[in-house]
């Protein structure tokens, strides 16, 4: 099938069988242009608790679709590649956020979105990167333990000095790759330009930023900033939007190892097929299910 055809037959399944696709801001272009909503993990994961479809494509890695699927279990949540994982969530697991509790029986336990359901079972309260300042603000506990990402863990625990933050020490392989050096020489490239970076990155790197947020906090201040040049700190998949919405602004990725392997896996060809023949279902243990649903409506009540 062609391209075209490809976008036809997704249509017609889409309306067939009730589907909404959400796509996460870092998915090919392609597949951006096809979702019903793109998104950050937290955008997403609030139309997955309010869509009335019955059936949800999820185009983006293997915790997004987890969630959704927590938030709905009457649905059927499709993840069109299955090993489209994220390195940072396997790097908690349940056995040693259980041990480090045991430490610091006085914490609340934060846990970022980019965790499996296992982990946030354990875990008081989900935070993403656009609401954590908001959620850990309103937490009455005065030690947090937050997992897993050391980074946007820094940047929270730099915002909220009046609170003692015990790090995780994850992080996402792909934000990682930018170093201090090279954000040196692109601002030098560019000097009237604009940076906005993804918490993601270290803090050495943050530090260099003019603006750090989620993935939609960079495309909408990208729109509301007079400037006309913008060097982008996240994932290259944001690039399809904001040179689609702001087609006046020149859009520099802040480093060539911005590329997230596993969100760039899903194809049209996939979102087909995983329609088409129901594939790739997401299930979550019951018990698990019921305890980080506490975890993730928590989020949403205070996020
Ligand atoms: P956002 O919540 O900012 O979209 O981030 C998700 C993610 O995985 C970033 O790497
Ligand atoms: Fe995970 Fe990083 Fe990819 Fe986001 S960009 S999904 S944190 S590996």
């Amino acid at each position: 099938m062609d391209k075209n055809q490809l976008i036809f037959e997704i249509e017609r399944l889409k309306k067939e069988r009730n589907a909404i696709i959400l796509a996460h801001n870092y998915q090919i272009g392609d597949v951006q242009d096809i979702a019903d909503v793109v998104g950050d993990s937290y955008a997403l994961a609030k139309k997955a608790a309010s869509t009335d479809s019955d059936v949800i494509v999820f185009c983006g890695v293997h915790f997004m679709a987890e969630s959704a699927k927590i938030l709905n279990p009457e649905k059927t949540v499709l993840l069109p590649v299955l090993d489209a994982g994220c390195p940072m969530a396997d790097m908690v697991d349940k056995d040693g956020l259980r041990r480090l509790k045991e430490q610091h029986p006085d914490a609340k336990v934060v846990t970022y979105i980019n965790s499996s359901a296992e982990v946030k079972a354990e875990s008081d309260v989900i935070c993403t990167s656009s609401n954590a300042l908001k959620v850990i603000s309103q937490l009455d506990a005065k030690k947090i333990i937050f997992a897993p990402d050391r980074n946007l863990g820094t940047y929270i625990a730099r915002k909220l000095p009046e609170k003692e933050f015990i790090l995780w020490d994850g992080f996402c392989l792909t934000h990682m790759r930018v170093k201090s050096e090279e954000v040196r020489k692109v601002r030098e490239l560019y000097p009237e330009a604009k940076l906005l970076v993804h918490p993601e990155c270290s803090p050495e790197v943050q530090d260099l930023a003019d603006f750090l947020g989620s993935t939609s906090e960079i495309i909408d201040y990208a729109g509301k900033i007079p400037e006309k040049e913008i060097i982008v700190g996240t994932e290259e998949g944001v690039l399809h939007i904001m040179r689609a919405k702001y087609p006046e602004k020149k859009f520099y990725l802040l480093s060539p190892g911005l590329i997230c392997p596993n969100m760039k896996k899903t194809r049209l060809e996939d979102v087909y097929e995983a329609l088409l023949h129901n594939r790739n279902i997401i299930e979550v243990d019951q018990e698990i299910r019921m305890k980080s649903l506490k975890a993730l409506e928590e989020m949403l009540r205070l996020g």
